[in-house]
């Protein structure tokens, strides 16, 4: 079977703090069937270490970016990993990226040019009998990858694909660390990882991969234009031509409101109601005559939930209600605290729960997406699946994934949620006023919700796509 060697910070269910770990985790399973198997590299985080069954020594670095490390490989959560075993580097109690004080860890230029690095030697020298003829990197952290590996011997064998799920991040050090990181001195300039004087790993990666995907074809286009791709607009508008976007799945096991067991399973619209009433009442709410919204989600610029503050008396006034379970910046957590104590209509949980956000799609009417930018997103595809109507900021991934109910879609039976745009607030406030005009028309709702829990969000249609990309890229070997 052809192999990809795929390189990830975080990877779901062993360790997560966004949507990244549900791609990298879900991936192996989906490609699967098109004939790639996947190996997934990823940091021995405390959490990881524990989780690998059985593992093997497959490989030992005496001198590894400060430090001894091995690297293991072993089966864990049903995927094929390779673990790298270097506890100068990961094994730190908390945040994966951040140190007790909230800040970046010092040392994360380090800690993943060290993962890039030992995966480039992967791809390069082989594992265990296994050639891999793709090294598939994702994000920054595995942005050096591609860099390393064209400057190894045997590297140039190795077809390369990078994967932005967010170019917000673009892991930059100082250039003082050139020699620390193992990096090529005449690699520094602006067409290569140089950004403006500092080291970019990310940009590293947008230049030295074959290939470079993004995760929706609407991001893929803003990627090239300045309001969106963040300072890397030119270089991504350089390689338009070597840019793809595919979209997202989720995991229709995990996420499947016929046999979800934190939920009373449903197969329709109507199936919700017990669930709906139980998520009234764990958040201590009541029931009102407008719809009962959710929000799950980091609470960041990007997600434009201080947009949502401003908008919440329009939902107020339609008798609607709002559950939102998030966290992320004190400052927006305080906010949310604030608006729950004020407003009899909302309810929030500051923290991080799995099952409780299972619980809010199988009970919500509609859930909430207002993101400034949104590479892809998955919450909405979760509401999709749950008959919980998506109202979306018309951007990137969400752009792709719902139909607005425009009176054409409605006549033409496609009609999934409720767009909105620009993201500023008179617009979502309009659009919450939209969405209450379609909750109380029983009939209307309803059928949303019906042709949303049609809509495909599995692997289905992305699959191939991915397999098409890595055919193309991994035919050197
Ligand atoms: P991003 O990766 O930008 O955070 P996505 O929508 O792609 O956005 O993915 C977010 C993932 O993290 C989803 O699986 C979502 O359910 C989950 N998530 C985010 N915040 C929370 C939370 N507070 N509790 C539980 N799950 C959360
Ligand atoms: C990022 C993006 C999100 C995307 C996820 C997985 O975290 O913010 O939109 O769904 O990656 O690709």
């Amino acid at each position: 079977m052809k192999t990809v060697l795929s390189v990830a910070s975080e990877v779901a269910p062993l360790i997560k703090t966004g949507g990244l770990a549900d791609v990298t985790g879900a991936l192996p399973g989906a490609m699967r069937p098109e004939g790639w198997r996947l190996v997934t590299l990823l940091p021995g985080y405390p959490a990881v270490m524990k989780a690998l069954k059985s593992p093997r020594v497959v490989r030992r670095e005496r001198a590894c970016f400060g430090g001894g490390a091995q690297v293991l490989a072993g089966r864990a959560a049903g995927l094929d990993l390779l673990v790298l075993d270097a506890p100068h580097l990961y094994e730190r109690a908390g945040s994966i990226y951040l140190g007790p004080d909230g800040k970046d860890w010092p040392d994360n230029a380090e800690r993943f040019a060290a993962l890039s690095w030992v995966a480039a030697r992967l791809a390069a020298e082989g594992f265990e009998d296994v050639k891999p003829q793709v090294l598939h990197a994702h994000d920054w952290q595995g942005g050096l990858a591609p860099v390393y590996l064209g400057a190894m011997k045997g590297g140039r064998d190795v077809g390369t694909l990078l994967t932005v799920h967010n170019i917000a991040f673009h892991g930059l050090a100082p250039a003082s660390k050139l020699a620390a990181l193992k990096l090529p001195k005449d690699g520094f300039t602006p067409d290569g990882f140089e950004y403006w004087g500092k080291i970019s790993a990310l940009k590293g990666g947008l230049i030295a991969a074959d290939r470079i995907s993004t995760v929706s074809p609407t991001y893929a286009r803003e990627l090239m234009t300045p309001e969106f791709g963040m300072g890397l607009d030119g270089v991504l508008r350089q390689r338009a031509g070597d840019l793809t976007g595919i979209l997202n799945g989720i995991d229709e096991d995990l996420w499947n409101p016929a046999a979800d067991p934190e939920i009373v399973p449903y197969r329709t619209p109507a199936g919700k109601a017990k669930n709906r009433r139980a998520l009234l009442r764990e958040f201590g709410l009541e029931d009102g005559a407008g719809p009962l919204c959710v929000v799950v989600s980091r609470l960041t610029e990007q997600k434009g939930l201080d947009l949502l503050l401003g908008a919440l008396d329009v939902l107020a006034a339609r008798g609607g209600r709002l559950a939102l379970l998030g966290s992320g910046s004190p400052d927006l957590e305080t906010a949310w605290r604030e608006a729950a104590a004020r407003l009899p209509g909302v309810a929030v949980r500051i923290g991080y729960d799995e099952a409780l956000a299972h619980r809010m799609m199988g009970g919500a009417d509609a859930i909430l997406v207002p993101s400034r930018f949104e590479p892809c997103g998955l919450t909405q595809l979760y509401g999709l699946r749950y008959g919980a109507v998506p109202l979306v900021a018309d951007t990137g991934g969400l752009a792709d994934t719902v139909i607005d109910a425009n009176a054409a879609a409605m006549a033409m039976g496609v009609a999934t949620g409720v767009k909105f745009a620009p993201v500023e607030a008179d617009p979502l406030r309009f659009a919450l006023s939209r969405l209450c005009d379609l909750h109380a028309d029983r009939k209307t709702f309803t059928t949303l919700q019906r042709n949303a829990m049609k809509q495909p969000v599995g692997w289905a249609a992305s699959a191939p796509q991915y397999a098409a990309l890595y055919d193309r890229i991994g035919g050197r070997v």
